[in-house]
Order: C-alpha cells, then structure tokens, then sequence
C-alpha cells in the first residue's frame, strides 16, 4: 500500500523515535506550562487574589490575615488535600476566613487545579 520510502521499515523506526520524544516533550512542557498558568491566576486580584491574605513568594503586597504559603510540599504531600483547601476551607475550619472558591464557583475545577500545582512547588 505505501511504497514511498518514507513507509520503509527503516524509516518507521525513526518515525516512532521522532513521535515519543515529541509526545515526551509535550508532557513535561505541559506540566510546566500549567504550574504558570496556575501562578498567574493565584496573583490574579480578580480570580484567585491568593495574596490579599497570603504572603507568596514573588509576589507583590501581600496580606498577612493568613499563614504564608511556603513549604507546601512538605506540609501537604497529598496534591489532593491543597485541591480541597482551596475548593472548600471550611471542611478543615468552618469558621474559615478563606473563600470557598469551588463551593461559591469563584473558580472552576481547572483552574483550582491549576493552582495547587503551583502551590505545591513553594
Ligand atoms: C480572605 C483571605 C484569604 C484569601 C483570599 C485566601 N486565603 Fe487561604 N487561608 C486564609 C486563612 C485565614 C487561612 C488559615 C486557615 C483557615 O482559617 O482556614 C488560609 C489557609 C490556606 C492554606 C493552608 C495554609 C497552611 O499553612 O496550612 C492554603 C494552602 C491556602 N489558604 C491557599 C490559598 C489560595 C491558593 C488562595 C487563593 C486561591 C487563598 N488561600 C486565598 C485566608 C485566605
């Protein structure tokens, strides 16, 4: 069917090389990609406004109502349990000052999600 010499069996192997590093490529970017799109709307005063209450690393005038957001990795290995702090604060304290930005949809999922990714390399 194919008898270009693009299709021979040489070629399939380098094709196949050429596409996993692509797709390998893709992944990573993609996550890193996402860790910055989950900056900026943590900074962002009008989505997720993170430092109107928390001091963040890089960012600019921050609050001090709430605890600094360092060492998050330590503090919370499970990616899943800084997903539901921001989702919904008032599971752990329900007299929380912190909005339940999932709860009220200040934000959607993504963007949440997006966010504890970044939260998650302080
Ligand atoms: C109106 C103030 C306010 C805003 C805005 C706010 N928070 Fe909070 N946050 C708090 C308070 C207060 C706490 C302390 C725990 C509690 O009372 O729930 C807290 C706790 C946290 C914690 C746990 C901190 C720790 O040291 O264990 C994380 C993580 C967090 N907030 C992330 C965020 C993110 C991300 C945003 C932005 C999407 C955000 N917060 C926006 C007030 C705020």
């Amino acid at each position: 069917m194919f008898t270009t010499p693009l299709f021979t069996r040489g070629s399939q192997f380098w094709i196949f090389i050429f596409l996993t590093s692509v797709l390998f490529c893709q992944s990573v970017l993609g996550d890193a990609d996402r860790i910055a799109q989950g900056k900026e709307i943590t900074f962002d005063r009008k989505k997720g406004n993170c430092l109107a209450c928390h001091m963040i690393d890089d960012g600019s005038l921050p609050g001090n109502t709430a605890p600094p957001l360092i060492a998050m990795k330590q503090r919370y290995p499970e990616l899943d349990s800084l997903v539901s702090q921001i989702s919904n604060p008032l599971d752990k304290n329900p007299n929380s000052l912190m909005p339940p930005f999932g709860l009220h949809n200040i934000l959607d999922e993504d963007e949440i999600q997006k966010i504890a990714e970044y939260i998650h390399t302080l």
